[in-house]
C-alpha cells in the first residue's frame, strides 16, 4: 500500500509498504524521519506517534486499550493520534496520510 508520511514542516514522502508491515515498520524501512520507534513496535514507548490524517480515521481504526494508555506519555495528543507500530499495513489502507509530531523530529 501506498504511505503517505508528512513532516512538522511540510516536507512529504510518499513509500511502498508491504502489507503486513505497520506504519511505523514502513517509515523506518524507507528512511523517512520522524519516528523513533524506541521499543521496536512493542507499544512501549510512544515515540512512534502519528497524526492520522482525517480522511483515513475509519479505516485506521481505533486504538486499543494499551495503546490508549501508552498514548498517555506522547506530546501533543489529539483525538487523532496512533501509535503507528499498532497500525497494520493492508490493502485498505493504500493511499494513507499520516502526519509526524514535531517532537519527533
Ligand atoms: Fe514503541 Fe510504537 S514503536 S510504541
Amino acid at each position: 500500500a501506498k504511505i503517505t508520511y508528512i513532516q512538522h514542516d511540510g516536507d512529504q514522502q510518499t513509500v511502498e509498504v508491504k502489507n503486513g508491515l505497520s506504519v511505523m515498520e514502513g517509515a523506518i524501512r524507507n528512511n523517512v524521519p520522524g519516528i523513533d520507534a524506541d521499543c521496536g513496535g512493542a507499544c512501549a514507548c510512544a515515540t512512534c506517534h502519528v497524526y492520522v490524517d482525517a480522511d483515513w480515521l475509519q479505516e485506521a481504526g481505533k486504538a486499543s486499550a494499551m495503546e490508549e494508555s501508552m498514548l498517555d506519555f506522547a506530546e501533543n495528543v489529539e483525538p487523532n493520534s496512533r501509535l503507528s507500530c499498532q497500525i497494520r499495513v493492508s490493502d485498505a489502507l493504500d493511499g494513507l496520510v499520516v502526519r509526524l509530531p514535531e517532537s519527533q523530529h
